[in-house]
């Protein structure tokens, strides 16, 4: 996973907390480098969990629920960081249909060593959309906050379901709904 996502992490604690607490979360999960993560680095996405874990443990909120945060966090930063990519759909629902064609096809240029999960999208009808989500590093509650901050992004309102295919959220499908603006 790359440096700039623990970056973010890190950036979103210190932002609702407080930088005690992210060198706190940083001595619990011990990661071999101190914490010290280069926004073109390359880590393993074990350490994003130990994170995220170390931050449960002193928050009490559930490391799902966190995930979930941190992808509204991450949407934001992505939108204020990449423009263009945003500006080239008018729709919540266009702009995520876009994910495996176009988005993340653009984050691959740019970070050629991404880690990335996979997903297929079906548009059953305007106004919604199932994606089907697959990754070994099973982060189906980053999705579901991105897509939530994306919602935000584009000020529409969304509903996102999820139904696991897999017991270890490798295999996730959400389906997304505008239930109005
Ligand atoms: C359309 C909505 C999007 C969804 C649902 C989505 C979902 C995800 C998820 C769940 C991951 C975690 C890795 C995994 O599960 O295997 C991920 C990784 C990532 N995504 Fe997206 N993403 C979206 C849009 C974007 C956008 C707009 C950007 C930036 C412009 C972006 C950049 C990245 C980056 C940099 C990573 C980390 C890859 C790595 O560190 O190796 N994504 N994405």
């Amino acid at each position: 996973m790359k440096g700039i996502v623990f970056n973010e992490l890190l950036e979103m604690v210190e932002q609702q907390h407080s930088l005690a607490l992210v060198d706190q979360i940083i001595t619990d999960a011990a990661p071999p480098h101190g914490g010290a993560y280069t926004s073109v680095g390359t880590y393993p996405a074990g350490e994003m969990v130990a994170l995220v874990c170390a931050l449960s443990a002193r928050t009490g909120a559930a490391p799902g629920a966190l995930l979930e945060a941190f992808g509204e966090h991450l949407a934001a930063t992505f939108a204020r960081m990449f423009p263009d990519l945003f500006a080239a759909s008018g729709t919540a629902l266009d702009f995520i249909a876009g994910v495996e064609t176009y988005v993340h096809v653009e984050v691959r240029k740019l970070y050629p060593e991404a880690e990335l999960p996979r997903f297929d999208i079906e548009r059953p009808r305007p106004g919604a959309l199932a994606m089907h989500y697959r990754s070994p590093r099973a982060m189906p509650e980053l999705a579901v906050g991105i897509i939530r901050g994306i919602g935000k992004h584009y000020a529409e309102r969304l509903e996102i379901t999820r139904e696991d295919l897999s017991l270890d959220a490798t295999s996730v499908r959400l389906t997304v709904e505008l239930v109005g603006p």
